[in-house]
């Protein structure tokens, strides 16, 4: 089994000075010496490390060492500084508290080393991942870049960082690395243009020249050989451990890990050449007119080639080196420089040129390694500034440095002994104040805004007139002289201070960590820190892109009058802001301690160390530690990690926390002096107390991981088997319902054959019976019928017996009666019967007949001559009656329907009727023929116009006829009209009158009885109309025309006397004088069907007329 070394076990001298016995500055180094000795180069003080410089490697960093650390309590394990980094790291992944690790210690105690150790430590428990690797990677590989450009051997430090370095770098909620910012604090640029005998210039340089290719050196007009340039010394230029070439490599691959370009690469690299090339470059004076030297550059090659790296206008530079512009005002005057003034210039570009260089890695290095989230983040803040120093002359960087290390010590009796002591009286613990020296004084003495070191500076740097560091020294030795930590030669309240040998151009300041005496040759340049304004703008039209961006104010174009801040005041402010900075974080404090002055392993020069355990205050932080107690808590957090050690507390109190914990220590029966109740902390006064509960809290977090693992595998197996029972039932439900189902239907199957059967069976029965019953039913019913039958037949045959009996006696009776009857009848009937018989069947026969009269009816035309046959001869009269009756009645109907022209027309045709009715042949032809009167249409045809207005009256008849020659009887053509008055005959074609006989004139029309048109008007004798004697005339409406002339002549003539009119076959006509008979005979027929009228004689006018054809 693994055996781990606790803090308090196997420990070689005592791992936390705290239970160092007994107690006194020889003990303490003693026990320092010891553990250095056994490589145990870690102690603690409480929550302090102190790390003692082993100048060698320890088998302590691996990563089985990290792993043994990781997530232990702080003082489990043997002192270590990855306990400090597990613990900080923890609490602020844990706890969220945002953390800071402040390094502290003077120049080559450690503090680089161990900022990277810890961080290293962080990046290796910390969270994994692509990407968390990537940043981690950035994180880490920031330093090689920092350390080659920012630190140089020094003689303290072959390593020595010569700028302050602040890193924050940010976690997630889950405590991986997200990013960083880094803060650098004044870079030493002193050291880039001069080095102190036996130290370098920063590292890059050598390792550019030891390790870039020829190719590349070549490309940067640069020499392998460091003893070509000016700037880097020679005397140191090789230190022993340190392989620049193969540094400039990783710092190469550093510089790409961490996200730089190659060209940004070879600009950096080009900005490190140009400045080596600057310090090569020297001035010769030209003596002018006015007595003056003008400073001229020696050899232009180094120049030349520099302008060339950084495409810089010779010239241009050239002219900075020689003359300098002042801008007064309005006015721009130009100056010439001696050779001191070029000398002065150069170095000063080169040291701003590298400075800014610096800065610019920073900012690029911040860029790539910047949190890419912007959500919350926790920051852990390493702090490693550059250490206490004294060197033999010790300038403004010195005094810079050991100022920010004054805070530092500052921040921290801030922290740990006052604060530690306000506390206990804050909590009520009983307490005897431990004295301890406050460096605040010191503090103020520098940084006094009235009256401080940096305050006069500056005013002496402002200050028109002379300024020389003298008078700045002057001006510190009336202002400062008074105070107890400032000596100068010329002050005179010297109170530490009996050094006579003090140089004149000194003072001494009497830091917490030793006297320092300062040169002030320099102070007010450097506080100054001005660059002419000819040579910013000679870097600002650089075509490097690098340069232009380092010199923006060169650009011509953004002049600003304004004095820049003070390197001085610059640095101050910085300072005060990083202390503010930690003041809000968790401080974790590693002590370094540097064990001799050698840089050598082994050696442990007692008097070094103890000096600075004197000035790290380390006894009095022991000593507070120890009068007061180990370990607090406030009471809340102290219940909720120990409650578990105790069953009234565990898992829940419900009261105030105080008393849980009151509770807890009683029920752990820790003794009462090992403990004190504060105001809102329990205080642990020894750490083994500490120890005794967190051991008790590991083993009962054991059993409560073995409860929990417990109560969570019975959970499980629990929960596992409760769902296979489920599963179990869930299965066999639903196989048994399966089962079940298959039973129930052969069950069922089977109980319905069975039941079918049954059923069967039983139907049938039923049948059977049914069958049986309704046959008996049958039987019962057909022997009741047969039986009902014979009954009735029986009875039947007995009624029929009776009632032919009966009806026997009925038809003899009635036969008897009949013959009774009969006898009677024929009496009676012989008597009367015969003439009711007779009346009764004429009523029927009438009756009938009438019917059928009626009903056999013929139409209502007069002229139909249908009648109904008579059915009995002796209804003839009665018949015929009925016939005339009807006929006469139909005729009635038919001439009430007569207009009063068509009654004329009737009455004329009734007229002729009577007239020629069965007496003239041609009379049945002219029945038919409707009697139109005005044949000519007289009135309308123009051609008889004169005609009709010759005749006064209304004409009623106009025809053509036939006028007989009375000569020969052939005949002519005339019109005739027939008035009311007269008959008028015209000529047909001329219309002309040619006789008009006066009605009363005329006394008879002579007709034959044959079909013939002839007809004679006579007239009366000495009439004017007979003069030619009678008319013979034709006419093919010669019915008509009598007619009309009979009808006009019976009422024309006054006594009211008829026309006669004769028909006869012969008559005779007056001819003049001779009385002519016309004979009409009977004649074949010959032209047509015309008659033809012959004279034979004088007496004889022959007519023959063509006998009808049937
Ligand atoms: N833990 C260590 N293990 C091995 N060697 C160490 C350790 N700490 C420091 N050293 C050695 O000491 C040298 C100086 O250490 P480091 O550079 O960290 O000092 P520093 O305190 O940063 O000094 P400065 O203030 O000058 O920067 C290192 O180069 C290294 O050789
Ligand atoms: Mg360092």
């Amino acid at each position: 089994m693994e055996v781990k070394t606790s803090l308090l076990d196997n420990m070689i001298g005592v791992g936390d000075m705290v239970l160092l016995e007994p107690l006194s500055e020889d003990s303490f180094l003693e026990n320092l010496k010891k553990r250095f000795d056994h490589n145990e180069i870690y102690t603690y003080i409480g929550s302090v490390v102190i790390s003692m410089n082993p100048y060698r490697s320890l088998p302590i960093y691996s990563p089985e060492k990290v792993e043994e650390y990781r997530n232990r309590n702080f003082y489990e394990l043997s002192p270590h500084i990855y306990a400090l980094a597990d613990e900080a790291y923890r609490s602020l992944r844990d706890q969220d508290k945002d953390q800071c690790i402040l390094i502290t210690g003077e120049s080559g105690s450690g503090k680089t080393e161990a900022s990277k150790l810890v961080m290293s430590y962080v990046a290796a428990v910390c969270g994994k991942g692509q990407e968390v690797n990537k940043v981690k990677e950035q994180l880490l590989q920031s330093n090689p870049v920092l350390e080659a450009f920012g630190n140089a051997k020094t003689v303290r430090n072959d390593n020595s960082s010569r700028f302050g370095k602040y890193m924050d770098i940010e976690f997630d909620f889950k405590g991986d690395p997200l990013g960083g910012v880094i803060s650098n604090y004044l870079l030493e640029k002193s050291r880039v243009v001069k080095q102190p005998r036996g130290e370098r210039n920063f590292h890059i340089f050598y390792q550019l020249l030891s390790g870039a290719s020829d190719d590349t050196l070549k490309k940067l007009k640069l020499d392998r050989d460091f003893s070509k340039y000016n700037y880097l010394s020679l005397d140191s230029a090789v230190v022993n451990g340190l392989d620049d070439a193969t540094s400039f490599r990783t710092v190469k691959n550093a510089m790409q890990i961490v996200g730089f370009m190659e060209d940004e690469i070879r600009s950096v690299l080009e900005l490190v050449a140009a400045v080596l090339k600057l310090g090569n470059i020297e001035f010769k004076p030209e003596s002018r007119c006015n007595d003056t030297d003008e400073s001229r550059v020696r050899d232009k090659n180094d120049l030349k080639e520099m302008c060339e790296l950084l495409g810089i206008e010779q010239t241009v530079l050239e002219r900075a080196f020689s003359y300098r512009t002042v801008e007064a005002k309005l006015e721009k005057v130009s100056t010439t420089l001696n050779v001191a003034q070029a000398y002065y210039a150069r170095d000063a570009l080169a040291k701003n040129l590298y400075s800014r260089l610096f800065s610019w890695l920073v900012t690029r290095i911040n860029e790539s390694i910047k949190a890419q989230t912007k959500s919350r983040h926790k920051v852990m803040g390493v702090l490693d500034i550059y250490g206490f120093e004294i060197f033999e002359d010790n300038s403004f960087e010195q005094f810079i440095i050991n100022y920010c290390n004054e805070k530092l010590q500052q921040i921290f009796i801030e922290l740990t002994l006052r604060e530690e002591q306000e506390e206990y009286i804050r909590e009520g613990i009983e307490w005897t104040n431990i004295e301890y020296f406050n460096n605040a004084v010191i503090c103020d003495l520098i940084e006094n805004n009235q009256n401080g070191i940096m305050a006069m500076l500056d005013e002496e740097c402002l200050r028109p007139g002379t300024v020389t560091d003298e008078t700045f020294l002057d001006k510190l030795n009336t202002v400062c002289a008074e105070h107890q930590h400032f000596e100068s030669r010329l002050s005179k309240n010297s109170k530490f201070l009996n050094d006579h040998s003090l140089p004149h151009s000194c003072f001494r300041i009497q830091h917490y960590a030793g006297k320092v005496l300062y040169c002030v040759e320099g102070f007010v340049d450097k506080n100054n820190d001005l660059l002419y304004r000819d040579l910013s703008q000679a870097m600002f039209k650089a075509t490097h892109s690098l340069m232009k961006e380092l010199f923006p104010e060169g650009n011509p174009s953004k002049v600003n009058l304004k004095r820049p801040p003070t390197a001085g005041s610059q640095f101050k402010s910085s300072v005060g802001t990083l202390m503010k900075n930690l003041q809000t974080k968790n401080p974790n404090y590693i002590r370094c301690i540097k064990p001799n002055d050698k840089k050598a392993a082994h050696i442990f020069t007692a008097s070094l160390v103890c000096h600075q355990v004197r000035y790290l205050g380390l006894m009095e932080n022991v000593r507070v530690r120890r009068a007061g107690y180990a370990f607090r808590q406030p009471y809340g957090p102290c219940l909720e990690r120990y409650k578990m050690l105790c069953k009234r507390t565990w898992p829940h109190w419900r009261g105030p926390a105080r008393e849980g914990v009151e509770v807890l220590m009683a029920d752990l029966q820790v003794p009462t002096e090992e403990f004190s109740y504060g105001r809102s902390k329990i205080f642990i006064r020894n750490p083994r107390t500490l120890f005794f509960l967190e051991e008790r809290r590991r083993q009962c977090l054991q059993d409560l991981a073995t409860l929990i693992q417990k109560i969570y595998r019975g959970w499980k197996c629990r929960t596992h088997f409760l769902l296979l029972k489920k599963s179990q039932v869930v299965v066999a439900a639903w196989y048994r319902r399966y089962a079940q189902q298959k039973k129930y239907q052969r069950i069922k199957s089977a109980t319905t054959v069975v039941q079918s059967y049954a059923r069967g069976w039983q139907a049938r029965k039923l049948l059977r019976e049914l069958k049986h019953q309704k046959r008996c039913e049958e039987a019962v019913t057909t022997i009741a019928a047969y039986w009902h039958g014979t009954q009735a037949r029986r009875e039947l045959r007995k009624l029929k017996e009776e009632a032919r009996r009966k009806h026997a006696v009925a038809v003899i009776w009635a036969c008897w009666q009949g013959l009774k009857v009969r006898r009677e009848y024929r009496k009676f009937f012989r008597a009367n019967a015969g003439k009711k018989i007779y009346n009764f069947t004429i009523q029927r026969i009438m009756q009938k007949y009438f019917l059928g009269v009626k009903s056999g009816l013929p139409s209502m035309s007069p002229v139909d001559k249908n009648w109904p046959a008579r059915p009995y001869r002796f209804l003839d009269a009665a018949h015929a009656q009925l016939r005339s009756i009807f006929h006469l009645w139909r005729c009635k109907k038919y001439r009430s329907q007569f207009s009063q022209e068509r009654k004329a027309v009737y009455q004329e045709k009734l007229e002729a009727s009577e007239l020629f009715k069965d007496k003239k042949s041609l009379y049945p032809s002219s029945v038919s023929q409707p009697f139109k009167g005005d044949y000519l249409e007289i009135s309308k045809n123009p051609k008889y116009q004169k005609l009709n207005s010759c005749v006064e009256e209304k004409v009623l008849l106009a025809d053509v006829v036939n006028k007989i020659n009375r000569a020969n009887g052939k005949g002519a053509s005339r019109i005739l009209l027939l008035t009311k008055k007269n008959v008028v005959l015209a000529d047909q074609k001329t219309g002309q009158v040619k006789a008009s006989v006066a009605l009363p004139d005329l006394i008879s029309v002579s007709v034959s009885t044959q079909n013939d048109g002839f007809f004679a008007l006579k007239l009366k004798e000495g009439s004017a109309s007979a003069v030619k004697g009678d008319f013979l005339l034709s006419s093919e409406h010669l019915i008509e025309t009598i007619t009309k002339l009979h009808h006009i002549g019976s009422t024309a003539s006054d006594d009211g006397e008829q026309l006669d009119i004769n028909i006869s076959d012969e008559f005779l006509v007056q001819f003049k004088q001779d009385k002519v008979c016309v004979k009409f005979i009977q004649a074949a027929p010959k032209n047509g069907n015309s008659a033809s009228c012959k004279r034979k004689n004088n007496r004889l006018l022959e007519v023959s007329v063509p006998a009808a054809t049937a």
